[in-house]
């Protein structure tokens, strides 16, 4: 197709802080060029130098003062949530009781479902988000629902149908065998379709049996890159309520290690209270955490300790937990981030903080060869932040004297606001 050209200031992130510095972990072009042909990235670099080579055919798109960056990862979210975001007073069990349980009951009916996905992948594509890992509800139609309009829209995302076969209302459990053979249906039908991905889902621990853990292990493991997808020790009264559960395994993250639920792209959400020894095997067996700040101030769960899962080599993503999350915004994700750390004497940098919505996220999901960042042969998903986009940014942008300064003010101060224009697969999908 149609080779075209963005130009504007662009930055990325190219490796891990941890492993290079920060000085080297990033690449910036103040005056830079981004070709897309094929919904790919086929070209990076200064606009001077590659564009007298450019050729006259190709459409060259200049996006002002603005900044390029790669598209927002979300590891984590329910889009049957959107409904109950900012529920007021719970904290996690008694919050899922009185909100959650009831908006999901809704998604059985397949209308709800679909107006619902279409609000939420709006929701995303504002905020610049272009991939998300993504609970549906446990009714199968829900991501069909989801993957249906994921698809129209050529996005990359991954989802899954709830497993849950106890401890929730009758109307909303599943059985081991229906949650097993709903999952297999999905997978048929959608894994690997487009960018399409699947992930099993079973909700967490309390509201499965340990038979539909077993199944979901054996799913997990029947098909090619499936993904694995759900929460791990979030609050206190939950952690004690599994240890009731599961008298015979050593504590949380053993109930999921013994069913096979665990190793590369198993995406576990929270981890806020774990100790040295199951961060020790999250890190050795390639498994991720999702770090979801604005959802931990929210329920009142806890404060993440980044340094310490990292210093275990565990893959650290970014989520957002929306309903329990508080934003979209990956921007307001790192802004909670930056104070989550900060009570606890650790530090964010705005370099590492773009590496951990991006490419930091990607990695976690092991999909840092197709996206992540703008190197050329990845997948064209891309955003233009608008450093002016209220008063108080432009204001404290304009008086910034470095791309540092300016990077952190668009994260404490920037929301859907600061998002102009997001694309995906090379094609505008949002524009403000
Ligand atoms: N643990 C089990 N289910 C949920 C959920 O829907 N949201 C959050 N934040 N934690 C959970
Ligand atoms: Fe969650």
């Amino acid at each position: 197709s149609q080779r075209r050209a963005h130009r504007a200031a662009i930055l990325h992130t190219v490796a891990d802080p941890r492993e290079v510095g920060i000085e080297a972990c990033y690449q910036y072009f103040e005056d830079g060029l981004l070709v897309v042909e094929d919904g790919k990235v086929v070209q990076l670099g200064d606009a001077e130098e590659l564009l007298p080579a450019l050729g006259g055919d190709v459409e060259v798109v200049t996006h002002g003062d603005a900044l390029i960056t790669p598209g927002f990862i979300d590891t984590h979210i329910h889009y049957p949530q959107v409904g109950i975001i900012g529920s007021y007073g719970e904290q996690l069990l008694e919050w899922l009781e009185t909100y959650t349980f009831p908006g999901e009951a809704q998604f059985e009916d397949i209308d709800h479902a679909r107006a619902q996905a279409n609000l939420f992948i709006k929701e995303l594509l504002r905020n610049g988000t272009t991939t998300a890992l993504v609970f549906g509800s446990v009714h199968k139609q829900s991501v069909d629902a989801f993957f249906e309009q994921a698809l129209e829209l050529n996005l990359r995302m991954i989802a899954g149908k709830v497993l849950m076969d106890r401890n929730a209302p009758d109307y909303l459990r599943d059985t081991p065998e229906s949650g097993y053979a709903d999952s297999r249906e999905l997978i048929e039908r959608w894994h690997g379709k487009g960018r399409l991905h699947y992930a099993v889902t079973p909700r967490f621990a309390p509201t499965s049996t340990p038979e539909q853990l077993a199944a979901a292990g054996k799913l997990f493991n029947e098909y090619p890159d499936l993904y694995m997808h759900t929460h791990l020790s979030e609050n206190k009264a939950e952690i004690e309520w599994v240890k009731e559960l599961f008298p015979e395994r050593d504590g949380y993250l053993d109930v999921y290690d013994h069913h096979g639920l665990i190793g590369a792209r198993s995406v576990f959400a929270h981890g806020v209270h774990l100790c040295d020894s199951e961060c020790a095997r999250l890190g050795e067996s390639g498994s991720a955490v999702a770090f979801c700040p604005t959802s931990n101030l929210f329920l009142g769960s806890g404060l993440l300790d980044l340094e310490k899962l990292e210093g275990h080599g565990v893959r650290v993503g970014l989520g957002t937990d929306v309903g329990a999350g508080t934003s979209f915004s990956q921007l307001q994700s790192l802004n909670e981030a930056y104070k989550v750390l900060q009570l606890q004497g650790q530090k964010l940098d705005p370099f590492k903080a773009l590496y951990l919505a991006t490419l930091g996220s990607a990695r976690a999901l092991y999909l840092d060869d197709k996206i992540g960042n703008l190197q050329p042969g990845k997948d064209a998903d891309f955003v233009v932040l608008d450093y002016c986009a209220t008063p108080l940014l432009e204001h404290r942008t304009g008086r910034a004297d470095s791309l540092r300064e300016k990077l952190f003010a668009l994260m404490i101060l920037g929301d859907d606001r600061a998002v102009k224009e997001t694309f995906a697969a090379g094609e505008s999908l949002h524009r403000r």
